[in-house]
């Protein structure tokens, strides 16, 4: 594990439900990191590896247990940490990662019932210290979040789940966002991708 005195980079992750746009921003924060002359590493989860890519392809569309579905996102988890996010951190990349271990609080314990201690342990165990710096939560009432998946491509495993998920899903992150206050910046995303850029833009100045 990389501990804080190692860690020269910083760790900045994206969450929000499906729907909420915050890929659509990935781009933009590469390009503003990139202007000051950094290393910036893109990834994603669950993926970011060989292996996590191919776990990905299970946990997106195989029906499993909840708590199997946990196991497998803090597997493929490891291999990330291991492989991309400590190595950049260590030689002092930003890196960017599409969601992280904030995504198995509100998809696998908020919205599908996984006890939140297990996921602490688990947390523990493969993560040791290592945390975001800082995360932007992409916000969108439910109703928005369903209406966007409805026009978007074939929809994978999560984004079927009904109204009633979404809003589990959605009161989970705000709730993560208000207990780890010192990391979270809320991103209003119910509106036009050109002013959500902008207070993408404001929080990336601060970090
Ligand atoms: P997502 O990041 O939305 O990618 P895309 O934009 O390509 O659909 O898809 C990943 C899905 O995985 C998303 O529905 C949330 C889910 N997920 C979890 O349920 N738990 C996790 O810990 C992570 C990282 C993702």
């Amino acid at each position: 594990m990389v501990s804080e005195q190692v860690k020269k980079g910083k760790f900045i992750t994206l969450e929000g439900m499906d729907g909420a746009g915050k890929s659509t921003h990935i781009p933009i924060i590469v390009e503003l990191l990139e202007a000051r002359g950094v290393e910036v590493v893109s990834t994603r989860e669950p993926g970011g590896t060989l292996l996590g890519e191919q776990l990905r392809a299970l946990l997106l569309h195989e029906t499993m247990h909840p708590e199997t579905e946990t196991l497998l996102m803090f597997a493929a988890r490891r291999e990330h940490i291991a492989n991309v996010i400590e190595p950049a951190l260590a030689r002092g990349a930003y890196v960017l990662s599409d969601r992280f271990t904030d995504a198995t609080y509100a998809y696998q314990c908020g919205a599908k019932g996984v006890l939140p201690h297990k996921i602490k342990q688990l947390e523990t165990w493969v993560q040791g210290d290592l945390r975001p710096d800082a995360t932007l939560l992409f916000d969108v009432p439910v109703e928005i979040s369903l209406q966007r998946l409805a026009s978007a491509r074939e929809p994978d495993k999560f984004e079927r789940e009904n109204a009633q998920f979404f809003e589990k899903l959605r009161q989970a992150y705000l709730l993560r966002a208000a207990e780890n206050s010192h990391i979270f910046h809320i991103i209003d995303a119910n509106q036009s991708i050109d002013k959500v850029k902008v207070l993408v833009k404001e929080v990336i100045a601060t970090l």
